[in-house]
């Protein structure tokens, strides 16, 4: 192991998140969870349904704030950046991919993987080669100019993994990426994620209820009781 695979790239402290439910009750979703991804590796999570996982994302993510604990982005404690800060640090360490893709209709493909640069600020002249050798990876140069709702459901999940990673963030999000697609193109999209975020240098979390895709990354935690556990 290289002495860059062992820095923390994500990190979360005891992070709990209460959610005000109705009548004036409280659901305790996250209550203390750790986890910690390492430069180059990835992680799978499982858990239930109901169980927490997307809202561990979205509050590592800092889209949504902890209600206690501490989370970490290459060793900077996100609570204490800026907003504007906080915008510029989370478009450089982190990208998403969702289940739903998210894509702009009214975009091309192109145009939608440059979207991630655009955020950023760095829109510069080697984006365009980048964002076109990505999509050449992911088997979309002929689709370039094409609108995403003229794609298929693994195509256009191609274009998000495309789009997440053209700013080299340190930890790509992967939120039930295949939710939403057949087995076999699945497999293709799952291939390309493990493969691409490898060869780029970025870590991966991966939320999924597939037993075999999990078996796949390097290390493997379980949601249970808002806390986390099994992590091999
Ligand atoms: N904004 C909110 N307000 C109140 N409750 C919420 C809110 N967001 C999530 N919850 C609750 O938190 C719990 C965890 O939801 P979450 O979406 O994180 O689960 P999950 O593990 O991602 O499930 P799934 O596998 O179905 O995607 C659920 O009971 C959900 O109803
Ligand atoms: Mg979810």
């Amino acid at each position: 192991m290289s002495e860059d695979q062992g820095r923390c790239v994500l990190e979360a402290c005891k992070v709990s998140k209460t959610f005000d439910g109705p009548d004036g009750s409280r659901i305790e979703v996250l209550r203390g969870a750790d986890l910690q991804v390492y430069s180059g590796t990835s992680l799978s999570i499982r858990g239930e349904s109901g169980s927490g996982k997307s809202t561990f994302l979205n509050v590592v993510s800092w889209l949504d704030t902890p209600s206690a604990g501490t989370v970490w982005w290459d060793g900077v404690d996100v609570s204490k950046l800026s907003a504007t800060e906080l915008s510029r640090r989370r478009a450089e360490v982190l990208g998403f991919v969702f289940q739903a893709y998210y894509l702009m209709p009214e975009l091309n493909v192109l145009e939608n993987v440059l979207m991630s640069a655009r955020i950023k600020g760095s829109l510069k002249r080697d984006s365009r080669s980048r964002a076109e050798g990505l999509l050449e990876k992911v088997g979309l140069k002929d689709r370039f100019n094409q609108l995403p709702g003229k794609l298929s459901g693994g195509e256009r999940q191609r274009v998000a993994i495309a789009r997440a990673l053209l700013n080299q963030p340190s930890v790509l999000l992967a939120d039930e990426p295949t939710g939403n697609l057949d087995e076999k193109t699945a497999d293709i999209v799952m291939e390309l994620l493990l493969g691409l975020c490898s060869d780029q240098g970025a870590s991966l979390v991966l939320v999924t209820h597939n037993p075999q895709y999990a078996s796949q990354t390097d290390h493997r935690a379980q949601l249970s009781g808002g806390l986390f556990n099994q992590i091999l």
